[in-house]
């Protein structure tokens, strides 16, 4: 007999605010870089029962009964992770991309070490070293960036600098980087100075499954990545490594920094990866680069400057002071307008990070939308006209107006209330 549940009256207030998110995401245009939709099946499968278990540890070894199950699932989604990737060890335990790293970081330094970052000025994450961040505080952070020319990676600067620090680590990867970095270049320089490689590919992960971006899992000894973006899986992290960090890696997820798995995100994690080894991922992602050149080519036609002068990713990166705006007011004018993007800092930026010269707008959200080359012609002429005209509220009224009608055209989750 089963005990009487209570019986839970509506949360109002709570679906409320659900709904409301729900609305947003389906009637703005997402351009945030780092964000995705995720297919209703991986939606739904984030809900499920597996939120209920604890699985501290590892397949075979927990510390707690009952993880059977557990374990049958974190094994299908290792081994689908190694295949994806082509790696030789996976731990797909971290909760995010920034817990990602920490072990990563702590697979391989102890406190005080030194090591060699991306400066987030120049497009580095927090978790590369930033004095704010664990990395930066925990250890002794050098910075590497971009030549003030080419606005591209400065590898011979990368190189002097491991061999004049000699770093325990080397880390790239980078979150506003508009590029293809060069892996070798960072293989070079982490061997010069008998440095351990770490690749955050958290940016090109679903581009990198897909083949259409250089792998970094060869040549570097771990790549972390989030599970969240152009991968487009639940939120989340993963460390890919050689089998020889595979217990460094897996002794810092758990216990160095983690407590029990968030299964039920472990779940939805297998799944988003059985999807990313589909075919059709091949072609979102292609599509995905193919929005994002157009979105380029358009914004260079309406005089904005991209940094770097164009891109070979998901990500433009715009300078805005030919313009006369700071990013603030392009991401507060684009929120009025119905888009949603961030400011961001550009390379050698002279205003503060909470005003930055910058915008960055990303095209992974939008072709998951089902957008096309055409469609970011219409988006890129939104875009330019409510940053022409950001000081116009009714001007940018209008732009909502034609946003809303626009993504009704790209129904998101239909059927679903919240
Ligand atoms: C390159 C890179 N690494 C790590 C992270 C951190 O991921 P999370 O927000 O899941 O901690 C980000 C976040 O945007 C990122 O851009």
């Amino acid at each position: 007999m089963s005990p009487k549940r209570p019986d839970y009256p509506r949360d109002e207030q709570l679906e409320a605010i659900l709904a409301k998110e729900l609305g947003r995401q389906r009637d703005k245009l997402e351009m945030i870089a780092s964000e995705n939709f995720v297919s209703e099946h991986v939606l739904r499968i984030t809900a499920s029962v597996f939120t209920n278990k604890y699985a501290e540890g590892y397949p075979d070894q927990r510390y707690y009964g009952g993880c059977e199950f557990a374990d049958e699932l974190e094994i299908l989604t290792q081994a689908r992770a190694r295949k994806l990737f082509g790696a030789e060890h996976a731990n797909v335990q971290p909760h995010c991309g920034s817990s990602a790293n920490m072990a990563a970081l702590l697979a391989v330094m102890k406190p005080g070490d030194n090591f060699l970052g991306m400066n987030i000025a120049h497009g580095g994450h927090l978790t590369h070293g930033a004095p704010v961040s664990f990395s930066g505080r925990v250890f002794k952070a050098h910075y590497y960036g971009v030549r003030e020319d080419t606005e591209l990676i400065d590898y011979d600067h990368v190189i002097r600098l491991a061999e004049e620090l000699k770093p325990k680590l080397i880390m790239c990867g980078a979150s506003s980087y508009p590029r293809i970095i060069d892996f070798e270049k960072f293989r070079e320089a982490a061997d010069r100075a008998g440095a351990v490689l770490v690749t955050d590919m958290a940016h090109f992960s679903g581009m990198v499954a897909a083949g259409l971006y250089p792998s970094p899992v060869p040549i570097s000894e771990i790549v972390t990545s989030t599970t969240h973006k152009t991968l487009r899986g639940p939120r989340g992290g993963l460390i890919l490594s050689k089998r020889t960090f595979a217990k460094r890696v897996d002794d810092e997820v758990f216990p160095g920094i983690q407590g029990g798995p968030l299964l039920h995100v472990v779940a939805a994690k297998a799944l988003a990866l059985a999807e990313a080894l589909e075919p059709d991922f091949i072609d979102y992602q292609r599509q995905l680069l193919k929005n994002c050149a157009r979105l380029a080519a358009r914004l260079i036609d309406a005089g904005f400057r991209l940094v770097s002068g164009g891109t070979d990713t998901h990500l433009v990166l715009i300078d805005l002071r030919n313009k006369n705006l700071n990013g603030r007011q392009a991401e507060e004018a684009l929120d009025k307008a119905g888009i949603t993007a961030n400011k961001n800092t550009i390379p050698f930026d002279k205003e503060r990070f909470t005003v930055t010269s910058g915008l960055r707008l990303g095209t992974a959200a939008l072709t998951t939308r089902g957008l096309v080359e055409s469609e970011m012609d219409e988006v890129a002429d939104f875009v330019s006209t409510a940053l022409h005209n950001f000081e116009d509220d009714s001007k940018l009224k209008k732009i909502r107006e034609r946003v809303a009608s626009f993504s009704k055209k790209f129904p998101l989750y239909p059927g679903l209330d919240f």
